[in-house]
């Protein structure tokens, strides 16, 4: 990428950064909101592309809001003096896409636009996507609101994003500092998702 495009894109990173709790105020001033795992479900659950939908489907943060039905959770959220974890934003905060202040996803548990960002303004295929030139479109799509998370150049912004959730001090954390030591992700699991997460594009 030429200086240029980096100078661009670190501003973006620093708006973007500063949006991450709400996904409201993004960069180009562009309030993005939360549509919803089944508008990216209608192209990324192609097998055309690699059927990321798939990928997630079965992987833990789609499952993130139903296991805050089980009866673990309703331990866990006693302590936390929460009465319905399913409802109460102590808990929606990290167990949604959103943290539950949005309609729309307030129970897909940790959809695409948790880590990609709110994707009102970029979701359409001439926002975020080309065949011919892939640089441009994620430029295009990141001064839309996607979270700019993708490749080497966006491994800082990718951890940030999944330590927003996956923090030491949460409700549900083990109490046992071994276990929590273990529970910690680390850079390297980060930056090379496992194959559980790994859900890349066909190209
Ligand atoms: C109208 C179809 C369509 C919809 C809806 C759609 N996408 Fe895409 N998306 C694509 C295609 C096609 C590509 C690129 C394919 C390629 O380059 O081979 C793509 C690429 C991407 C990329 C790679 C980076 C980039 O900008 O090219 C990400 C990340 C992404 N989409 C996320 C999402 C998310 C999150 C949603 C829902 C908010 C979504 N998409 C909705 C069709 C779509
Ligand atoms: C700061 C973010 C955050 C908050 C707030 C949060 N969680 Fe979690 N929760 C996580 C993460 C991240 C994981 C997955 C951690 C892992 O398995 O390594 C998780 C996992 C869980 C699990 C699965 C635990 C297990 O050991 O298998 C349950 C149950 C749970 N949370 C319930 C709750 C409840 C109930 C609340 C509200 C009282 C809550 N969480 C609040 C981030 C959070
Ligand atoms: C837990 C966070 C997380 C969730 C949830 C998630 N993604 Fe991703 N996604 C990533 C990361 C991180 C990468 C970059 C992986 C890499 O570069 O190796 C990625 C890569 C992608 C790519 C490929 C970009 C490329 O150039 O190969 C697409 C497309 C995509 N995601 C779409 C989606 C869609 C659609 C969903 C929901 C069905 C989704 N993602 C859910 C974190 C996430
Ligand atoms: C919006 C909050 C949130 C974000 C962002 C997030 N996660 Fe998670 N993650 C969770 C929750 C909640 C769970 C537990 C879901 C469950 O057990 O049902 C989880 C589970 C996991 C697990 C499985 C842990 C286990 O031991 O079972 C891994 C691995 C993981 N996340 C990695 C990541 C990575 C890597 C990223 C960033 C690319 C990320 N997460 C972003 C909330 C989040």
């Amino acid at each position: 990428m030429k200086v240029k495009g980096i100078i661009f894109a670190g501003a973006v990173c620093l708006c973007v950064l500063f949006s991450f709790i709400t996904g409201d105020e993004v960069a180009g001033r562009i309030r993005a909101q939360f549509v919803g795992v089944d508008v990216c479900k209608n192209c990324h659950g192609s097998e055309s592309i690699g059927n990321q939908y798939r990928v997630w489907r079965s992987s833990p943060h789609s499952n993130a809001f139903l296991v805050l039905r089980t009866g673990k959770s309703r331990e866990i959220a006693k302590n936390a003096g929460v009465a319905e974890p399913y409802y109460d934003r102590k808990c929606l905060k990290c167990h949604t896409t959103g943290g539950g202040r949005t309609e729309a996803t307030k129970d897909e548990g940790v959809g695409c636009e948790a880590c990609h960002g709110p994707g009102s303004e970029y979701f359409e295929f001439s926002n975020h996507a080309s065949y011919l030139d892939r640089e441009s479109a994620y430029r295009k799509a990141v001064s839309r609101g996607m979270y700019p998370i993708l490749g080497v150049k966006g491994i800082k912004a990718r951890e940030r994003v999944c330590r927003h959730c996956h923090l030491d001090e949460r409700p549900c954390a083990p109490s046992d500092p071994e276990e929590k030591k273990r529970r910690r992700l680390s850079l390297s699991l980060i930056a090379d998702l496992p194959p559980m997460l790994k859900h890349t594009l066909r190209r």
